[in-house]
């Protein structure tokens, strides 16, 4: 049966300090919590990944990076390497962030590589996709939101779903305050299980977690939590707060 995620990406916000104060607080507030079903992921910056894995360790948070390249290693200046990541205890990646797709350039093609590579280092990947606001209003959404499916990850053979998280993150609720309400996101949700379905069967679709991003909250987590094809959130600002993604945690159990 699959698990509920409550992720939180902290985007290129936290120094050293202040990433491992958070790691501290969200680790000391979920002790006292008895989750059963859901995994508690955070993503820093590359540079304080070793930090807060080092913090996060005897507890239940995870950590995941923020992005990662499709080659083993090189003369790749900037780069992170998925065994760079393994190195310091990483072993899941965010890839296709809408932010990574607009700023820097991020094709299907490009993420369907690197989606490869952090799968053949047994890594578990969060793969995030979601329409832009003129392609919603133009009703195009579920038309994008398969597109960018079947481009970047249904080349996969079926057992490599076991390491693929989806995070549905309409872009138009990235940052902006406005979610997508629970009915919208069901809608898409289950519209990307039946997706699966189709290609690869009840089994998969059935245990694949699909997340839903865009400006979740303390106060809307709960409600779009509850929504049976919605399995946990990918947090964005409410993440930098323990007390709010503490409590975003709390509506997913
Ligand atoms: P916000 O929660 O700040 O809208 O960000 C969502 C997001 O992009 C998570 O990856």
């Amino acid at each position: 049966m699959r698990k509920n995620i409550v992720a939180g990406n902290w985007k290129m916000n936290n120094d050293l300090d202040a990433s491992k104060e958070l790691v501290k607080g969200i680790k000391k507030s979920i002790k006292k919590l008895d989750l059963k079903n859901t995994r508690v992921v955070v993503a820093p910056t590359f540079v304080n990944l070793l930090s807060v894995a080092k913090k996060a360790k005897k507890s239940r948070i995870e950590v995941a990076a923020q992005n990662m390249h499709q080659a083993d290693n090189g003369a790749f200046t900037g780069e992170i390497s998925a065994d760079m990541l393994k190195s310091v205890g990483v072993k899941s990646v965010i890839l296709g962030h809408s932010e990574r797709r607009e700023y820097f350039g991020e094709t299907d093609e490009l993420l369907a590589k690197k989606v490869d590579q952090a799968l053949k280092n047994k890594m578990e990947v969060i793969f995030c996709f979601g329409e832009k606001l003129e392609e919603r209003k133009a009703d195009n959404h579920f038309k994008v939101v398969e597109s960018q499916l079947k481009n970047a990850l249904f080349h996969l053979e079926a057992k490599a779903w076991k390491r693929i998280v989806l995070a549905y993150e309409p872009v138009w609720a990235i940052g902006t305050g406005e979610t997508a309400t629970p009915d919208q996101a069901q809608e898409m949700h289950a519209f990307i299980r039946k997706l699966i379905v189709d290609k690869y069967g009840d089994e998969v679709a059935e245990n694949v977690s699909v997340l839903y991003g865009g400006s979740v909250k303390p106060d809307n987590a709960k409600e779009i939590f509850s929504k049976p094809d919605v399995d946990g959130g990918l947090i964005g600002g409410a993440s930098l707060k323990v007390e709010d993604f503490v409590k975003i945690i709390k509506a997913a159990e």
